[in-house]
């Protein structure tokens, strides 16, 4: 029999990207699955159901339609209780689940006997590069940051010479230059700001410079030492934070624009923008905080809130900025489950091999159990 899809309409709060496009249903039903899709799916990335039924699946007009007899359920965030409560025993999952954080799902997961995958767990190995959710949502959410600082700033971005006068170029600083920092950084740039950046991790440098963007770090020795073997950064001493907050501060007073996107995996967000630096501030600067759901780079700024500080300072806090580019951001990330469903069904049919190097790394319950190390803790 083949392998039954479902994919079902996001439920949490906010979220406005869908796990499956109709170019990936096609590509789903190619596999030799079939595909059903719950109504209205689609409408927050301007798919609607008709362009699904197109590609091939079958429309269900509700949650329990959709999911009766799946083998495999694909979301954007972790299915909720009526979802969990919904799967047939043993059924697939594959969401990002933010497996570090909501235990609750984690454990709803595990009770109903669901082998759950957690996308934000794909190692960035080459060869998963197609999978690699974080990469493709982190990429579109660099960009919209830019795009969401220039429509909350009260002047341009690039330097303009008018009869009327000059318009200076907008200083953009970008704190934090991986995926979404150095998307941030080439918009920035194309937009005609003035861009420096800084991270530390030492090879973060230049690929900045690459951008046209000049590098700010305080570059001792352990900035030297602090990217670990997987690519990521790792938490900071004191003293390290005290040098860079000292840094930011002269450095930030200068800026129009500020973008934050440090994050440190399974750890909360560190703090690099305090609210004395804000303070410091012109009035009409901006900071936009793209690490706000991990509890923010920026002393201040809030989820889904846009705080004007006493001096005049907007922290633009969009927890899901990938959501606010819908329809570009579940075209890729759909694509990224198709090459991840790549790996569980061969010749039709469903079959998941745990030892896997990939799968091993992304599965979180199993059997009944919670099988992720990490996650277990
Ligand atoms: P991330 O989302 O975990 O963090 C964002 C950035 O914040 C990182 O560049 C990190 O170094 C920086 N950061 C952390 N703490 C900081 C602090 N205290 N001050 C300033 N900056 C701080 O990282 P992301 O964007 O997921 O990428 C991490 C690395 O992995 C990058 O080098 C990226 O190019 C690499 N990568 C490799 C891939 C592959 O080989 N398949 C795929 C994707 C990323």
């Amino acid at each position: 029999m083949a392998v039954a899809i479902a994919v079902t309409r996001e439920r949490r709060e906010g979220e406005t990207r869908c796990a499956a496009t109709p170019e990936t249903v096609k590509k789903l039903i190619a596999l030799g699955a079939t595909v059903s899709v719950e109504a209205g799916t689609g409408l927050g990335s301007s798919i609607p159901d008709g362009d699904y039924a197109e590609a091939g699946a079958s429309v269900k007009s509700d949650l329990s339609a959709a999911l009766a007899g799946a083998d495999v359920l694909l979301k954007v965030r972790g299915p909720t209780a009526s979802e969990i409560s919904a799967l047939k025993p043993g059924a697939v999952v594959v969401s990002l689940l933010d497996a570090w954080r909501d235990k609750a799902t984690v454990e709803a997961l595990r009770g109903a006997q669901a082998t759950a995958f957690a996308m934000e767990f794909v190692p960035r190995i080459t060869r998963a590069q197609v999978m690699d959710v974080l990469s493709s949502q982190a990429n579109l959410a660099g960009y919209r940051a830019v795009i969401e600082a220039a429509y909350a700033y009260g002047k341009g971005f690039p330097m303009m010479m008018t009869a009327a006068g000059t318009v200076a170029a907008a200083k953009t600083f970008v704190m934090g230059a991986g995926v979404a920092g150095l998307q941030a950084i080439a918009t920035a740039r194309r937009l005609g700001a003035v861009v420096t950046a800084t991270d530390v991790r030492p090879a973060a440098k230049e690929q900045v410079e690459s951008l046209g963007a000049k590098f700010v770090a305080v570059e001792d020795e352990e900035f030297k030492a602090a990217e670990t073997a997987g690519g990521y950064a790792k938490a900071m001493s004191a003293e390290y934070q005290a040098k860079q907050a000292d840094l930011t501060a002269a450095h930030i007073v200068k800026q129009d624009i500020v973008i934050t996107t440090a994050l440190i995996p399974g750890r909360p967000a560190p703090k690099l923008v305090t609210a004395a630096h804000v303070a410091s501030m012109k009035p009409g600067s901006v900071i936009v905080d793209l690490a706000v759901e991990a509890g923010g780079n920026v002393e201040g700024s809030k989820p889904n809130e846009v705080v004007t500080t006493a001096n005049g300072v907007k922290i633009v806090g969009w927890s899901n900025m990938p959501g606010r580019i819908a329809a570009d951001a579940s075209a890729l990330y759909a694509r990224n489950l198709v090459a991840f469903l790549g790996l569980m069904i061969k010749d039709g049919a469903l079959s998941v091999d745990l030892e896997e190097e990939i799968l091993k790394a992304a599965v979180v319950t199993h059997g009944g159990a919670v099988v992720h190390e990490g996650v277990r803790g």
